[in-house]
């Protein structure tokens, strides 16, 4: 089995230990559509597409395990770091590369990595176009815009 499809079998195991159906449908329906978006980024911008589908589908897990998404971000990448030591699948380079994307992807003001780069613009495109009848957040707006410009899509 490649080693995506073996994150990916761990973290739907994770997610179906979760109460609610529809909340286990949003948390894959967002974890999937962010991984997808990083593979496209990290190919557009010549980083490791599997690196980037890795860190989007383990992006959001502390908050789906614990229903809180206080610090979750820096929570998130230090729960990565046990799930990728347990499941053995990337070298210590790809483990650290892979938690700093998720310690800053809740940093959307800031400008980090471009691993980190490309994993908060995965999460901006999932939050903006999964529906864009939804109006964008302040804090992506601009990440929203510099993607659209990036990639020539009509915001
Ligand atoms: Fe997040
Ligand atoms: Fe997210």
């Amino acid at each position: 089995m490649g080693r995506l499809k073996e994150l990916r079998k761990y973290i739907n195991s994770e997610l179906e230990k979760m109460e609610n159906t529809d909340d286990i449908f949003s948390a894959a329906n967002h974890l999937y559509g962010v991984s997808l978006a990083a593979t496209i980024l990290a190919k557009k911008r010549g980083l490791d597409p599997e690196i980037a589908a890795m860190a989007g589908m383990l992006h959001d897990m502390h908050a789906y395990k614990t229903g809180s998404y206080d610090d979750h971000a820096h929570k998130g990448a230090d729960l990565a770091r046990e799930i990728l030591s347990e499941l053995n699948l990337t070298s210590d380079e790809e483990t650290d590369a892979i938690c700093s994307a998720i310690y800053h992807h809740d940093d959307k003001y800031a400008i980090d990595a471009p691993m980190d780069e490309l994993l908060k613009d995965a999460d901006v495109i999932h939050h903006t176009l999964n529906d864009t009848s939804k109006a964008i957040k302040e804090k992506e707006q601009a990440r929203y815009d510099r993607i659209c410009e990036e990639l020539g899509l009509r915001s």
